[in-house]
């Protein structure tokens, strides 16, 4: 198991559609979890002085949809490297016109639309190196996101021309098929900004491990209920990722750089009962 191995990586970056690796220079490592295998290998390396781990959401050929990533899995491999803050690019649909496509919004709310997935650690099991069962734990989830994480990543944008929008409401929904029309209009009445389908139960399995957690949404198609067309499609998904990953690669680059040292974090992303 990696967790004999030490602190490998302090950063972690989960890749969304589209985006299937992140540095040059990577040693590849196999990491089992009692939850399960990861969606791939895990890839190492290094960038402006910290020790990062990429991990491609959907498998490096994304032959993982959403409902059958095993999130669990992923967020403690990242974790048994030694990874404390985790940045999660991921494609959503836009549910306002004024969020077209190319825009990257990093958001401060979560809506949880999901209906298949396990979205705990915590369900009686025994968890952590010591193989106790915890007590019943009710998570403090008010605000996902790291709010650290989330300022980082906006003036990583910033500084590489790219205004994003700060904060607003993804709403994830179980996929894989995308929203009617209905659904779509439904989800934008409530106020909601973006909509996805990987966001949970990503944000709170890091949480329940004591992980800083950012998610990055970039914009890949208007939403059926903000569009006239056909509705969107994987294909136009995909393309508009790609088209813009090398930016997204970027502005994580310079995220990376300017977190804070894992000993450093003043935020409240670890619980009470965070693991040792
Ligand atoms: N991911 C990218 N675009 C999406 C959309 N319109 N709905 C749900 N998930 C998406």
């Amino acid at each position: 198991m990696a967790d004999a191995l030490g602190t490998q990586a302090e950063i972690g970056v989960i890749g969304g559609s589209g985006f299937y690796s992140f540095l040059d220079d990577v040693t590849e490592i196999t990491v089992r979890t009692p939850y399960g295998d990861p969606s791939d290998s895990l890839f190492l390396g290094e960038l402006a002085g910290r020790k990062v781990a990429f991990l491609p959401r959907h498998g490096r050929k994304h032959h993982l949809p959403p409902h059958r990533i095993n999130y669990r899995a992923n967020l403690w491999a990242l974790r048994s490297l030694g990874v404390r803050q985790v940045l999660g690019p991921c494609a959503v649909g836009g549910l306002r016109p004024e969020y077209g496509p190319g825009t990257l919004l990093v958001p401060d709310q979560l809506v949880d639309r999901t209906r298949s997935r396990v979205q705990t650690y915590f369900d009686g099991e025994p968890i952590g190196p010591d193989g106790r069962v915890p007590e019943v734990v009710h998570l403090a989830f008010a605000d996902p996101y790291c709010p650290t994480g989330r300022a980082v990543a906006l003036a990583a944008a910033r500084g590489r021309g790219w205004e994003p929008v700060d904060g607003g409401t993804m709403v994830v929904i179980e996929g894989p098929r995308f929203s009617t029309r209905a659904e779509s209009r439904w989800h934008a009445a409530q106020g909601w900004s973006v909509v996805g389908m990987t966001g949970h139960p990503e944000a709170v399995l890091a949480r329940e491990l004591g992980l800083c957690y950012t998610s990055m949404a970039l914009v890949t198609d208007l939403d059926a209920g903000a569009e006239t067309g056909e509705g969107v499609t994987h294909e136009e998904v995909l393309k508009v990722f790609a088209e813009n990953v090398s930016r997204l690669r970027e502005v994580l680059f310079d995220a990376v750089g300017a977190l804070p040292a894992t000993e450093e974090r003043d935020c409240l992303c670890v619980p009470a009962h965070a693991l040792p």
